[in-house]
């Protein structure tokens, strides 16, 4: 089988090189492409891919269509809205993430940019500690749990998450305050940490009625996506509230006007670097090759997300 990596923002060498080993390993080959800068590219090398792996790269149905002999595609990495589900399904690809291999990374990110905006972008000037404030998670997945847990152990933080798929039990068992309302969460977080998925319910659902609930001088940090935030409603509560600050790892649509009007209290960083470590990479790509190999020799589907 040929397993094809499409990669716009490449792996580190030693996940590539790792998959390659799994794969081969396995009787299979290896196909390589990496930083392509043309869809018509990623278009003639799947052409012949019997498997693919991805990270944001967009596997729309255009893709999916050029792939004929197509059976898998793995998101390495955890959001998976860059895959047209209905368009795998429809041509009987079975498409998977793998969650949970990235997560670290992202979320020392998240930590990291609290600290930077905490300190004013590391321009001189009193700054402020993260210790004794309360972070606000939004959605108790692999990553949100993880932001808690460096927050509250590492920097004696506060706690506090919202999320309707995770029993409260299992925040307390990590002391982690569940609180009730998502309304909640915002006007206790002096810094609110965003681990929602981007689906058809949450694009755009973070403006104007979360945000301005948020207490004085708190931080909006985004690791998530672009999409969940209502960019137009945000630009309106940072020019009401001139203590509010935004920090994000994927630039907004309209980051150059958030910049222009409020400077220092946005930060985007220059690419999407949350999962951009060595070990990110290793994780998810050596994941990805695994559960390749292992539904081709077996059948196991356990990370299917098209089910
Ligand atoms: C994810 O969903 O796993 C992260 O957003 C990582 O995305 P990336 O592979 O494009 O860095």
């Amino acid at each position: 089988m040929k397993v094809l990596v499409a990669t716009e923002k490449p792996f580190a060498k030693a996940a590539v090189d790792g998959s390659r080993a799994i794969v081969e390993k396995a009787g299979h080959e290896l196909a390589l492409l990496e930083k392509y800068t043309d869809v018509e590219q990623f278009f003639a090398a799947v052409a012949d891919a019997d498997a693919l792996i991805v990270r944001s790269d967009k596997v729309t149905a255009d893709v999916i269509a050029h792939a004929k002999k197509l059976k898998i595609v793995v998101r390495a990495g955890a959001g998976y809205d860059n895959l047209d589900l209905a368009a795998c399904t429809a041509a009987g690809v079975v498409a998977m993430n793998t969650p949970g291999q990235n997560s670290n990374a992202v979320a020392e990110l998240a930590i990291g940019l609290m600290i930077y905006m905490s300190r004013n972008q590391f321009t001189p000037g009193t700054g402020r500690e993260l210790k004794g404030k309360t972070v606000g998670i939004h959605a108790y997945g692999n990553v949100g749990r993880l932001v808690a847990m460096i927050a509250k152990n590492g920097f004696g933080m506060n706690v506090i998450a919202f999320d309707p798929f995770v029993p409260a039990e299992k925040m307390a068992a990590d002391g982690v305050k569940a609180v009730g309302s998502i309304e909640e969460l915002y006007a206790g977080a002096d810094f609110l940490s965003l681990h929602i998925p981007a689906t058809a319910e949450t694009k755009g659902s973070i403006g104007y009625k979360l945000v301005s609930k948020m207490p004085k001088g708190a931080c909006l940090v985004n690791t998530a996506r672009k999409e969940v935030i209502n960019e137009a409603e945000l630009l309106e509560v940072l020019a009401e509230r001139e203590d509010l600050k935004y920090v994000t790892d994927i630039a907004a649509e309209r980051m150059a006007e958030l910049k222009e009007k409020f400077g220092n209290r946005v930060f985007a960083t220059p690419k999407k670097q949350g999962a951009e470590t060595a070990e990110a990479n290793i994780n998810a790509g050596l994941a990805a090759a695994n559960q390749i190999c292992d539904f081709f020799a077996t059948g196991n589907r356990k990370f299917q997300v098209n089910k």
